[in-house]
């Protein structure tokens, strides 16, 4: 049975579930649906209530549904939290043909290769990106078919997820009746939302503040270089206004998106929030200074953390392109003006860059970068050829074989 033309992303976080639905007209991404329902069902990026997190996006499915007006059985589904790490892998194998030209298929031995890397047992392989090739030790060949060697290398960036969160999602997922046409770590969703590949070019960071964790994504030279997932979010400046102030989160949670500022010197010491404006029950007045003192702290440790991680593949303040945000707890104020400070790079507050048309209002809203994102990403698998990216759980060489995908870099 031929499938159907709709290309829909789901997108599972911590705070929420999002679904976009895009259909491609004449080569540009149409949004026929896209929503999102609030959940408790995961911690960490990891699924601590199967049965909630179904409800939810039984729930949020049913929604888009409604709105694109398709029944949608499948889906590109992202897979975040700390559990996901990324790591170089180096491959080599012997070209053994009597004229030593090297072919695609050697190219794919090799990459296969450095996906044997000795991946603990309880983890799982989820993507493989082959960065550069050494034939006969000479370096840095972007594609070395053609090329006449004896001995081919690959050095790769590989990217691996717990396998317990991964049968988890992946079970969560089938439960609610959709089929997975593909996995895809979170960070590399978004950032195909939101970077063009001029910025992917010349170096950039993608960082989705969410709200149990903040993942973010590097790229140079059109690669993706490094990624993670620190598990530091919005929730817990939540939480740290609800112990800072003695409220209950609701309260804490209005404070910080009514009043929240990450600059607190530019507030007024004399300002004052009065809580009985949030909430009839409580009848102090705050410091709003105070609060955003609170707040910045905890950013502060955030952009350290990611510091920490850019030192460390030596891109520390050398990222030309700087550093994008998006995910829901961007939407602080004075954010970017913080992350120049801290970061020591361009910042701005990123929006989708490709062409869409349909529900353009959604595209403002930070929390669907990743949803969009995953739409993108399977237009582009499909499109491309190298659709149906299969998952073959507990297999030989890991969740995918994305080989033929992978040597190919975003379009735009
Ligand atoms: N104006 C605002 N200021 C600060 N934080 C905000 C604001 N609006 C929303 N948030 C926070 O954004 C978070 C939700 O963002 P988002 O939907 O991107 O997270 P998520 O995808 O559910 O989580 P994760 O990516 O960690 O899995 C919540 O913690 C919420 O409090
Ligand atoms: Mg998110």
């Amino acid at each position: 049975m031929a499938k159907d033309p709709l290309v829909v992303g789901l997108d599972i976080g911590a705070s929420k579930i999002a679904v976009c639905v895009g259909s491609i007209t004449e080569g540009v991404v149409s949004l026929m649906g896209v929503t999102s329902v609030g959940h408790g069902g995961m911690k960490k990026g990891m699924i601590v209530d199967i049965e909630e997190t179904v409800s939810a996006l039984s729930q949020a499915l049913e929604e888009a549904e409604k709105m694109s007006g398709f029944p949608l059985t499948h889906a590109y589904v992202s897979i975040n939290g700390s559990h996901v790490l990324a790591q170089p892998a180096k491959g080599v194998v012997a070209v053994a043909r009597p004229n030593g030209e090297i072919q695609s298929e050697d190219v794919g031995r090799v990459i296969d290769a450095a996906k044997t890397i000795a991946l603990p047992q309880n983890r799982e392989l989820i993507h493989t990106f082959p960065h550069h090739f050494t034939v006969d030790g000479q370096d840095e060949i972007r594609d070395p078919i053609g090329m006449n060697g004896i001995r081919l290398e690959v050095d790769s960036l590989i990217i691996s997820a717990s396998s317990a969160a991964l049968r988890n999602l992946i079970k969560t997922v089938e439960q609610a009746g959709v089929q997975i046409d593909g996995l895809v770590y979170a960070p590399l969703a978004t950032a195909r939302a939101l970077t063009t590949k001029k910025q992917r070019d010349s170096g950039v960071v993608v960082i989705d503040l969410g709200a149990g964790t903040t993942d973010f994504a590097v790229y140079e030279e059109g690669e993706l270089i490094h990624c993670a997932t620190l598990p530091v979010g919005s929730m817990h400046i939540t939480n740290d206004i609800a112990i800072g102030l003695r409220t209950n989160l609701d309260v804490a949670e209005a404070i910080k998106t009514k009043y929240g500022s990450v600059l607190p010197e530019k507030i007024r010491e004399s300002e004052t929030i009065n809580l009985s404006s949030l909430d009839p029950a409580e009848d102090e007045k705050v410091s709003r200074r105070q609060i955003c003192e609170i707040i910045e702290a905890r950013v502060a440790e955030i952009f350290h953390l990611i510091r920490e991680q850019l030192q460390a593949i030596g891109k520390d303040a050398l990222l030309p392109a700087g550093a994008v945000f998006t995910g829901g707890g961007s939407d602080i104020e004075g954010l970017t003006e913080l992350a120049r400070k801290e970061l020591r790079l361009p910042a701005t507050v990123g929006f989708p860059i490709a062409q869409f048309s349909g529900m353009l209002d959604k595209l403002d809203n930070p929390i669907y970068a990743c949803a969009v994102g995953l739409v993108l990403w399977g237009v582009e698998e499909n499109q491309s050829g190298h659709g149906n990216t299969r998952y073959d759980f507990g297999k030989m060489g890991g969740l995918f074989d994305r080989f033929r995908g992978i040597l190919r870099n975003f379009s735009n």
